[in-house]
């Protein structure tokens, strides 16, 4: 080590308490995982109240597991814990957050997703070593769930609200009837959401992968919405028809291995005063802009799902998880888009239009 490499103590305990943090936030979700298979988090919520006693003798689950998991739980400041009583219990923040499922703010399809990932490091360390692909269709099938979990929630409380509103012209179109593609719909959520909002419009949700169009189809018609919406398992720049009003692409283009053919099939396939809506992962256009949290996790799905998954396909331009709106107009443009603005936003994502 040379002298300019010297190590700084201050600086390395502030290294230490800021990986430590992470170690335990690491666990914490592996606790909060575990309670949310095993149903403990809804049973405490219910309860109210309960000791280790009450709660395994409600779960039927273990004493000796259940006290030790509370106790991380506790430790964690994922429950409360009364001393006095020896009862744990939830606040209505933390039960939203770990059991309301359905909620936007309920965080367990994060989790499942973070769970996924370690499941399958053994076959990303591989393609780091062969520089080949991994496609999504290898993946354990806890990605594909969780997320359909992950992303539902925040589609429900943006699509039809504010996300379709925000482009130009689209929400009449749309209560008129309109043709519609969902490409790269995954288990459908997007597909299903804006059929049930738009009944005279018709959906066609077109995803390569087959057990994910297998569930699509069953969420349709557990939905009541089998009549509007027809799903496919075809690639992205080879679906069927022509004369689509909307295509849309829900955090899938950066995992295609050729983003510009999709686009330009897109564009192939569109009218000609049709719109192509977009929606990425919120990230700045460098990678300094993204140097915090939120680029961590992308960065890290994009690790190990994203990157593997467009190298996996013919071209392989892999994008990435945070390519930015620069590079995407640029996609968009090479595509044959010639007009293209960020109609909106969240926190996690940015939604843009793209017109021919
Ligand atoms: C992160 S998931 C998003 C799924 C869905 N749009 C959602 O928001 O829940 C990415 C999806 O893109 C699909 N996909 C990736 N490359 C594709 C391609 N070339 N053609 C069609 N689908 C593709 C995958 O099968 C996967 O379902």
């Amino acid at each position: 080590m040379s002298r300019s490499q010297e190590v700084n103590e201050q600086k390395l305990e502030e290294l230490q308490g800021k990986v430590l943090g992470d170690v335990a936030g690491s666990l914490g979700l592996l606790m909060a995982y575990l309670g949310d298979r095993l149903d403990l988090y809804s049973a405490l919520a219910e309860l109210g109240e309960a000791t280790s006693e009450q709660l395994s003798e409600n779960t039927g689950l273990d004493e000796r597991y259940v006290r030790e998991w509370l106790s991380a739980n506790a430790a964690a400041g994922y429950v409360e814990y009364s001393a006095e009583r020896r009862a744990f219990s939830m606040t209505p923040e933390q039960a939203v957050l770990f059991s309301a499922e359905g909620h936007p703010a309920c965080m367990q399809g994060f989790f499942q997703a973070v769970v996924s990932n370690y499941l399958d490091e053994p076959k990303v360390h591989e393609v780091f070593r062969s520089g080949e692909g991994l496609p999504w269709s290898e993946h354990n099938t806890c990605l594909f769930c969780s997320t359909e979990r992950f992303f539902r929630p925040m589609y429900a409380a943006n699509l039809v609200e504010s996300w379709i509103p925000a482009l130009d012209g689209v929400r009449k179109k749309l209560e008129r009837g309109a043709k519609v593609a969902d490409v790269g719909c995954g288990h459908g959520s997007s597909t299903v959401l804006l059929a049930e909002a738009f009944p005279n419009s018709t959906f066609h949700g077109f995803d390569f992968h087959a057990p994910s169009i297998e569930h699509a189809r069953d969420r349709a018609r557990n939905a009541g919405v089998a009549g509007n919406t027809i799903f496919e398992v075809v690639g992205a720049s080879d679906y069927p028809g022509g004369g689509y009003d909307l295509v849309a692409i829900f955090d899938a283009l950066h995992d295609m291995g050729d983003p510009v053919g999709a686009c330009a099939h897109i564009r192939r396939t569109l009218k000609d005063d049709g719109t192509f809506m977009l929606v990425e992962p919120a990230a700045g256009d460098s990678l300094e802009e993204n140097l915090h949290p939120l680029g961590q996790i992308y960065y890290s799905f994009s690790t190990m799902i994203c990157t593997p998954a467009s190298r996996a396909q013919p071209v392989g331009l892999a994008l990435g998880a945070q390519a930015g709106e620069k590079r995407l107009t640029e996609v968009l443009r090479e595509g044959g888009f010639t007009r293209v603005r960020r109609a909106t936003e969240t926190p996690t994502n940015m939604v843009l239009e793209a017109r021919p």
